[in-house]
């Protein structure tokens, strides 16, 4: 399975070493290289220096040195191969092969996601166990409660270098298996020894609560890494993750906006304190792949990142992916020295709620750096300024929003709208020139049906259905006898509640699994389907139970899903009927159709109040 010449350089071309050094090294800006704390050897002064030009590093302190795939295979102890396959799949680069290629089977990632469940088990029970005295002590101290810890699953590996590898060994899991999802480490004589010891766990979901690997922090000062990860898997494809989004999605897309923090504790203090809405970047810069997920629920972002120079570096590139994929991006600003995790900590949630709302544009943001770097003093200083931002308008699909942007450079920046124009065309043509972004097709993770493309089914009416799919089937009844399929608009969900009306009547309840031969040949029907019976994947069971989903509450929160279905269907009309009045000139006609606004505006009420199925109101006129 040799991956060809051509490939292998084309890979090394797109790989950004910055990038993928940052993904384990805090690298700041030293002229024009970077430099950060050695990963390899312990430091306490950097002597680790990156060389963006080259693509290369090199450690002054231990000697070690290499491109981007050298680091990856140090870093990850991966193969050759592997690492040119991390990055390949990391910059969307498909690896045509000489020879035969062994893709997992799908049994094997089944597997691997069977080790995972079982060793975020025997890490949160190590944390609960007389072994775990020091994790429970660290978390008292960061103030993280027993909810918080069950919410996020943390655990402790125990300080020792067999013990999880023989409990997963007794429960019969292979070491191959072990290995390749990254819970031991195997050297070369074959020695085998588990890869976390003596460090605080915090395991990364996926959506659909399946866990895809584990942040591991040392409790120790010094200690290097300070987080030591999961390495890339086929299940663990680290651009493609967020974490704690397994967590907050329900809050990002209540709240329709997603706040954007670095690091593991950031988000879990900030969670605590009832800021839900919140996922992690882990460190490195936000791929285009996080910003598509994270815009299945919202196109608002909000950066909160550490008011240090590395943050905002990170900060730039991720508006840079924001824009680009049309969404928009504000930014928080904390005092210098505070990340979320102190702030939120010493100031409280209402504080963090109060710099969101005086949270700046980018383009604000933008300025406002070069400003304080004295960049803005002269001629040439502000025109460099003003062609940054222009790139960055540039990157919008969207021409209206374009627009917008120039008028409010223009003000700023007293610079004629068409100057700023005309600098906008001529980015636009050479952006036309660059590599394409990838699209959202390429983007759908091989192994998380979860990140299926929907299209664009409201939310109401998919949240209604995917609640009332996974409702216990006495209470499946007892809501379609209350529901009727015109208050959707959605020609899918539709046909779905058609096909759950005749199951019910045919065979008195609905079937879940047979569902699939109604919707044989529509392909966007299974996607949605896979979507909606998801959130039932085997882990979830008891960490959803404790988290606060209790079956007495689905009739409830039914009912307030169909309400606000039957709300948005009222408000539809009472805005068709608002346009029609506007073009009505007949007297009476204008009379009956107010009469009618105010009685639907009166419906709403009614529904709003309404406390059962059996006793919401007719709709319908
Ligand atoms: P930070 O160094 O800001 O850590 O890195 P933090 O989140 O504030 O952690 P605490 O408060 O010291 O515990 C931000 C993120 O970068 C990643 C982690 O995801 C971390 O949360 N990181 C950092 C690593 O992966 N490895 C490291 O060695 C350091
Ligand atoms: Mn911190």
């Amino acid at each position: 399975m040799r991956i060809p010449e051509e490939k292998i350089e084309e890979v090394r071309a797109a790989a950004d070493i910055v990038d993928v050094v940052s993904g384990f090294v805090r690298l700041r800006k030293a002229g024009r290289n970077y430099s950060g704390l050695c990963p390899f050897h312990r430091e306490k002064t950097p002597s680790f220096n990156v060389n963006p030009e080259r693509g290369i590093f090199k450690c002054f302190g231990c000697g070690k040195g290499g491109n981007a795939f050298t680091f990856l295979m140090e870093m990850e102890k991966v193969s050759f191969v592997d690492a040119v396959e991390i990055l390949a799949e990391r910059y969307n680069i498909v690896l045509t092969r000489e020879g035969s290629a062994r893709p997992e089977t799908r049994e094997e990632i089944e597997e691997m996601y069977e080790a995972n469940r079982l060793a975020a088990r025997f890490f949160y029970d190590t944390l609960q166990s007389e072994a775990g005295a020091v994790g429970r002590a660290y978390f008292d101290k960061r103030g993280w409660n027993a909810d918080t810890r069950r919410i996020f699953g943390l655990g402790f590996a125990p300080d020792a270098w067999h013990e999880f590898l023989n409990h997963a060994r007794t429960a019969g899991i292979s070491d191959d298996m072990l290995e390749r999802t990254g819970l031991i480490v195997r050297k070369e004589g074959g020695n085998a020894y588990d890869r976390f010891r003596g460090r605080v766990i915090f395991p990364i979901f996926s959506v659909s609560k399946k866990v895809l690997g584990f942040g591991a922090r040392t409790l120790k000062g010094d200690e290097q890494p300070k987080y030591l990860n999961s390495p890339e898997t086929p299940i663990y494809v680290k651009s493609k993750v967020l974490y704690g989004l397994a967590q907050s999605h329900r809050a990002i897309r209540d709240a329709d906006s997603v706040i954007l923090v670095e690091g593991y504790a950031d988000l879990i203090s900030l969670y605590q304190e009832g800021i839900t809405n919140v996922v992690a970047t882990s460190g490195t810069a936000l791929t285009p792949e996080q910003v598509y997920l994270l815009s299945r629920y919202t196109r608002n972002f909000f950066f909160l990142y550490d008011a240090d120079s590395a943050g905002m570096s990170a900060m730039l590139r991720g508006i840079d992916v924001i824009l680009e994929s049309d969404c928009d991006a504000r930014i928080v600003q904390l005092s210098a020295g505070e990340d979320p995790d102190s702030y939120v900590r010493k100031y409280g949630a209402d504080k963090i709620r109060e710099r969101m709302g005086a949270a700046v544009s980018f383009v604000d943001f933008v300025t406002a750096r070069f400003q304080a770097e004295g960049g803005l003093d002269s001629p040439e200083g502000k025109a460099q300024v003003v062609h940054r931002i222009v790139e960055l308008v540039a990157k919008m699909d969207d021409a209206i929003r374009r627009e917008f942007y120039i008028r409010d450079i223009s003000q700023k920046y007293g610079i004629y709208e068409n100057l700023l124009y005309q600098e906008l065309e001529k980015e636009l043509r050479s952006r036309k020139r660059e590599r394409p972004v990838a699209r959202p097709a390429d983007l759908i993770p091989q192994h998380e049906e979860e990140a299926q493309p929907t299209g664009d089914v409201p939310k109401e009416e998919k949240d209604f259905c995917t609640l009332l799919l996974q409702a216990p089937s006495e209470l499946q009844s007892e809501v379609l006898h209350g529901v009727c399929s015109s208050h959707f608009h959605d020609a899918r969900m539709q046909k779905l509640l058609h096909v759950l009306f005749e199951q019910e009547e045919h065979d008195g309840n609905i079937n879940t699994d047979a569902l699939w031969s109604y919707v044989e040949d529509d392909v966007s029907m299974h996607g949605l389907l896979a979507d909606m019976l998801i959130e039932r994947a085997p882990i979830s069971e008891r960490w959803e139970k404790e988290q606060n989903v209790r079956p007495t509450d689905n009739r409830r929160l039914l009912l307030d899903a169909y309400k606000r279905l039957l709300h948005r269907h009222i408000q539809q009309r009472r805005a068709r009927l608002k346009e029609a009045l506007r073009f009505e000139a007949d007297a009476e006609r204008q009379r009956s159709l107010a009469t009618q606004l105010q009685h639907l505006q009166a419906l709403d009420t009614v529904v709003k109040h309404c406390g059962a199925f059996a006793d919401l109101p007719d709709v319908e006129e």
